[in-house]
């Protein structure tokens, strides 16, 4: 399966697919790195590494005709589907709809807790005993669409935001190339991350 990345910072998680894809058996390679900010480090990481890249601004544009650029520029790469890994924008119906069932995304809470952003801090604020993040299906509503895969991560006396945040990482690398190879093929993931995604294919 060919897969877009969209993000707009650091691209840690886009990194750890990137990783995985080289194993010989992966289920799905990286066609495109995009961006809406130019200036984003996993570009140039993503670079190095033989992967396509684009990325542009898209201060000056509505949100319909950056969006738009940016499946354009999917579509051309040939990608079937489309992961969201810390793309800081919110997506326009339109494009939502072009990548029905097509697109993952991964956030850093275990929802349906903390949508939205200051995920850590909401969770330690509330005394919950445990973060941690969740791979689901991009539906038009904000991280709402279907959970396929979650890791909960034990919040420790004295975390903060940033510590918590540091270590949900860790699990967020295991989870999501793990959770887009099941959602890709459907039959050769683990089967504790296969219930889910052939319960949502069915
Ligand atoms: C991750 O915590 C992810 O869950 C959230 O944005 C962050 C992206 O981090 N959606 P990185 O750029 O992948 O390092």
């Amino acid at each position: 399966a060919k897969v877009g990345v969209l993000i707009s910072g650091t691209g840690t998680n886009m990194a750890a697919l990137l990783y995985a894809a080289k194993a010989a058996d992966c289920p799905y390679e990286l066609v495109l790195v995009a961006s809406n900010n130019p200036e984003a480090p996993g570009l140039a990481l993503a670079a190095a590494e033989g992967i396509a890249t684009w990325a542009q601004s898209h201060k000056g544009m509505s949100r319909a005709a950056f969006d738009a650029l940016v499946d354009e520029r999917l579509r051309a790469a040939g990608a079937d589907y489309v992961a969201l890994a810390g793309y800081m924008r919110i997506l326009s119906d339109d494009f939502v709809a072009g990548w029905t069932d097509r697109m993952l995304n991964i956030h850093p809470s275990l929802l349906p807790l903390y949508k939205g952003l200051d995920t850590h801090q909401r969770a330690i604020d509330a005394g919950d005993r445990f973060g941690g993040c969740s791979v689901h299906v991009v539906t038009p509503a904000l991280d709402d669409g279907p959970v396929l895969a979650q890791t909960p991560v034990a919040i420790v006396p004295g975390d903060t935001a940033e510590t918590l945040a540091e270590r949900v990482r860790f699990a967020e690398h295991q989870l999501y190339p793990a959770a887009l190879a099941a959602f890709v093929t459907r039959e050769r993931a683990p089967d504790w991350l296969l219930g889910r995604v052939r319960a949502l294919a069915m």
